[in-house]
This record gives C-alpha cells, sequence and structure tokens, in this order.
C-alpha cells in the first residue's frame, strides 16, 4: 500500500476539506498525505482550513485562463508537477474537461449531495441540488462519492448513503443534514478505501474488497 499525495479541490468555505483534514488528523489516511488545497475562487474560507493545518493552498482561478480548455490544462500541470496520486473535489465547483480525467483517470473524486442520478448533472450544485430535491418532494435524498470521468456527475459510484428529507424542511436546512450525517462521513471513507487501494473500477462499476 503506497503512500498517497492527495490533492483537494475547494470553491466555498470547505466543510468537506474540514472533515478530510480531521480525518487525516486522526489516521485514517495512513501515510498518505494531503500536499495541497487548490481553489478555483480567490479569498475563499477554505484556503483558511487548509493553512491552519499547515497544508499548502493555491488559486487558480478560472477567470485568468481564457478556456476551459486552458484552465483544464493548468489544472492537469500543476498538480501533476506536484506529483498527486488522487485529486478529490470537496465543493468544487468550476468546470474542467477531459484533459484531467485523462490525466488521473479514476484517480478523481467528487461529493454530489444527493442520490445519483437524481438531482445530478449541470446546473445541479450547491443549494440548487437541495432546491430541486425539495420541489420534486423526494422523501430521501442523500450524497454520493464518485469517481469524475468526461460526462458530468456520471463516472462509477463509490459510496452512497441516504438522509430522510422532512417536509419543514428549507434547502438550507435539508444541505446541513445531507452534510451532517452523509458527506463530511463519506468523503474521508472514500478517501481512505482509495489510499488502501481497495476500489476497484471495471465496466463502469466499482467494488471494494
Ligand atoms: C457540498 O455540499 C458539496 O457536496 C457540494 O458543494 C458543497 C460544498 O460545501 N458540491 C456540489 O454541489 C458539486 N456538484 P463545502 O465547501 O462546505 O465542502
Amino acid at each position: 500500500m503506497a503512500k498517497k499525495n492527495i490533492a483537494v479541490l475547494v470553491s466555498g468555505g470547505g466543510t468537506n476539506l474540514q472533515s478530510l483534514l480531521d480525518s487525516q488528523e486522526k489516521g485514517m489516511f495512513g501515510e498518505s498525505r494531503i500536499t495541497c488545497v487548490v481553489s478555483s475562487k480567490p479569498g475563499v474560507y477554505a484556503l483558511q482550513r487548509a493553512k491552519q493545518h499547515g497544508v499548502d493552498a493555491f488559486v487558480l482561478a478560472r477567470g485568468d485562463y481564457p478556456d476551459i480548455a486552458a484552465y483544464s490544462k493548468a489544472l492537469a500541470d500543476f498538480l501533476s508537477g506536484r506529483q498527486i496520486d488522487l485529486v478529490v473535489l470537496a465543493g468544487f465547483l468550476t468546470i474542467f474537461d477531459e484533459q484531467m480525467f485523462e490525466r488521473f483517470p479514476y484517480r478523481i473524486l467528487n461529493i454530489h449531495p444527493a442520490l445519483i442520478p437524481s438531482f445530478c448533472g449541470k446546473g445541479y450544485y450547491g443549494l440548487h441540488v437541495h432546491e430541486a430535491a425539495l420541489a420534486k418532494g423526494v422523501k430521501v435524498s442523500g450524497a454520493t462519492v464518485h469517481f469524475v470521468t468526461p460526462e458530468c456527475d456520471a463516472g462509477p459510484i463509490v459510496l452512497q448513503k441516504a438522509v430522510e428529507v422532512r417536509e419543514d424542511d428549507t434547502p438550507e436546512s435539508l444541505q446541513k443534514r445531507i452534510m451532517e450525517q452523509a458527506e463530511w462521513i463519506l468523503l474521508p471513507e472514500a478517501v481512505r478505501l482509495f489510499c488502501e487501494d481497495r476500489i476497484t473500477v471495471k465496466d463502469g462499476r466499482t467494488y471494494i474488497q
């Protein structure tokens, strides 16, 4: 079980990043380490969380690149240059293209705040996901960790957890319960499984030993 270098990509508050930093400090990832945090936006709180834990933090802003292809290449080059083995999207809300998948095939994990294939794909991010779930009136929602492939939110599913939806939920209260009961547990668990080389992908599905 080789030690892995992990990069966590963020765009906002970084509560999922926090769950990963806390899990690492408890020894959950063995010898593997979060060696950098990259934000697609300057000034977000996730950058401070990284610095508080002594992790190198960088901003690679989408607005500094002419198009998605140029941004994706810069991101892939940056991560390759730091010998990254696993890329974790923890509330990373900037789109990149297939260059990232080609450089890191089945080595990018994403957390999505719904039970894929519901409420996912283009436009479904952050609170919009929970607004859509409440508008549909689903009785359960939850979170999904999956590998990133070129098609948005369609890669092999690694872990899922269901969470009850209440009749008096607002998008904010549902988001909070899904984070607390699912996201902050599932994402570190998926990273641990990856670090222990326990996830295999075959025919678009994952198998966990
Ligand atoms: C989380 O709920 C995450 O699942 C979601 O953004 C939030 C980020 O919160 N991601 C997506 O919607 C991706 N499509 P955080 O910055 O506190 O971790």
